[in-house]
């Protein structure tokens, strides 16, 4: 099992008033699973990601990924974590504007201890993976939205992490190029990585292999296909 959430729950102080944004949720996904999350705005779709991804720490439960508790580690000890087992994916590219696509996708391995040539190497076939081995001297205004978010899917991959997140990877693209995003995302998943999908789109989660569905903090419902 890659992935053992045992009723997580998070909760946000405001003032008095608290926000139970993940109500004690249980989730198992093992190694190369393709999922969507999805529900209404609010529901907490982009709470259970950043616990996930170890962005977050929950208020209580547990969170054991790739065998290890994760759930109450320090900062420094979740970057660790974070850095060498998670790709993520955001909306808004989230690119270097003053970077190429080459420095942008170089930019995880920067701190890694591989030679400058086998780094360059690896940011190649990345950027490769998404098609677009062509662009690589292009700077994010110089590229479409769907190829800036190629551009972050081929950063997200280039340290060979075990997990992929994406938190509405089309939400600022129009459907054509959200279409080619997700065709990105289904050959990554073919090639067996494991990905996790945000969306509120029903034709982006029609591209994942299982559905889970929140509602106020909470899993209403958890469907497999085929
Ligand atoms: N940092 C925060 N502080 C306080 N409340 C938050 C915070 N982040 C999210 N929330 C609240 O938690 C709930 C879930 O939010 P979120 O996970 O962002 O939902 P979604 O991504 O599904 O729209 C919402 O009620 C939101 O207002
Ligand atoms: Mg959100």
């Amino acid at each position: 099992m890659l992935i053992k959430l045992s009723n997580i729950s998070k909760i946000y102080k405001m003032g008095l008033t608290e926000i139970r944004a993940i109500d004690g949720v249980s989730l198992e996904v093992e190694a190369g699973e393709y999922i969507a999350i999805m529900g209404p705005s609010g529901s907490g779709k982009s709470t259970i990601m950043n616990l996930i991804g170890c962005l977050d720490t929950p208020t209580s439960g547990s969170y054991i990924l790739n065998d290890m508790e994760v759930a109450h580690l320090d900062d420094d000890r979740l970057a660790e974590i974070r850095n060498k087992e998670i790709g993520f994916v955001f909306q808004t590219f989230n690119l270097l504007s003053r970077a190429n696509a080459l420095q942008n996708v170089e930019l995880p391995l920067i701190y890694s201890n591989i030679s400058a040539k086998e780094r360059r190497r690896q940011t190649l076939q990345a950027l490769e993976v998404v098609g677009l081995r062509d662009r690589v001297r292009h700077k994010p205004s110089e590229l479409s939205g769907g190829e800036r978010q190629r551009v972050a899917i081929a950063r997200a991959l280039v340290n060979n992490c075990s997990l992929l997140l994406a938190d509405e990877p089309t939400g600022n693209l129009d459907s054509k190029m959200g279409e080619e995003i997700m065709q990105v995302f289904d050959q990554l998943h073919e090639q067996e990585n494991t990905i996790i999908v945000v969306t509120h789109e029903e034709h982006i989660a029609r591209h994942t292999k299982r559905v889970i569905r929140l509602l106020d903090g909470k899993i209403i419902s958890d469907e497999r296909k085929g």
